[in-house]
This record gives structure tokens, sequence and C-alpha cells, in this order.
């Protein structure tokens, strides 16, 4: 059994109501619980964790060093695109981690098109919505399973 992380950035908790054209209707919790029972049904532990704040999602990076976790999915929201302190706090615990985006920043504006994570995540998964998430943990727990 392995346990997975997925951390959630800024204004992901409006999720449902935020810009649906852009993000859908799932809520946060919708995608959360379907993650957590997906991962069950592989035998995996699953725990989620969302902050409109840098230094939590900060703590909860390097308080992986402490508690077990195998793999990390993070969709860093608007951090993508600014923040040097969760970068550096992933690499810092080493840990693999996939990045998710609901959209496809590569679409959108230009200030969108540049990640302080990419180049550092085990791949990137994004443009398809809450489904971005469901392919990253597919891809995660191949990795952890060694079939890939
Ligand atoms: C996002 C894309 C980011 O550019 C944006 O700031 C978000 C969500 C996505 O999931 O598509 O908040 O990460």
């Amino acid at each position: 059994m392995a346990k997975l992380l997925v951390l959630h950035g800024p204004n992901l908790n409006l999720l449902g109501t935020r810009e649906p054209q852009i993000y859908g209707h799932e809520t946060l919790s919708d995608i959360d619980a379907d993650l957590r029972a997906r991962a069950m049904e592989k035998g995996h532990d699953l725990e989620t964790f969302q902050s409109n704040a840098e230094h939590e999602l900060v703590a909860r990076v390097q308080a992986t060093r402490e508690d077990d976790t195998d793999f990390i999915l993070i969709n860093p929201a608007a951090f993508t695109h600014t923040s040097v302190a969760l970068r550096d706090a992933l690499a810092a615990v080493g840990l693999p981690f996939i990045e998710v985006h609901l959209s496809n920043p590569h679409a959108r504006e230009p200030f969108r098109q540049t990640s302080y994570f990419s180049d550092l995540a085990v791949g990137v998964v994004s443009g398809f919505g809450p489904l971005s998430y469901g392919l990253a943990l597919v891809a995660a727990m191949r990795q952890i399973d060694g079939t890939e």
C-alpha cells in the first residue's frame, strides 16, 4: 500500500462555481472523493489538502518528510506561475510528483505559460477538467506499482 497526497492551491476550493466555463461544474469535494475511492480500489491510501495560503502548502509538503507519503499530485493553481517557495519545498523533500491542471494553461494568457514546477515533475496533466486528476492518479499508481 502506498500513500498519495493530493495538494490543491488557491481558489480551487471554489470549484463548481468558479468560472465553470473554464473549470467545470464539479466541486473539489467531488473530485477528492472520486480520487480517494479510485486509490482505495487499488489498495492505496490517498489524502487531500487545499489551501489558499502559500505557507500552508509549503508546510504540508515539508510534513511529508515525517508522514510516509510516497507520491504527490499537485495543482498549484496560481502558484504554478509565481511560487519559488513551493517549488523549493518539493525539491527539498525530493518526492516524485505530477503537476495537474484542469485547464490547459498553454492555451490561455501568456503569464500562465510559465510553470515553476514542470521541470521537476515526473509529468504534467492538463486540459481535461476533473479528468486531469484521474489521469494523473492512474499515472502515479503505475509509477508506484513499477509498471511504468
Ligand atoms: C489552474 C490553472 C492556473 O493558471 C490557475 O491560476 C488556476 C487553476 C488549472 O487547474 O487549470 O487557479 O491550475
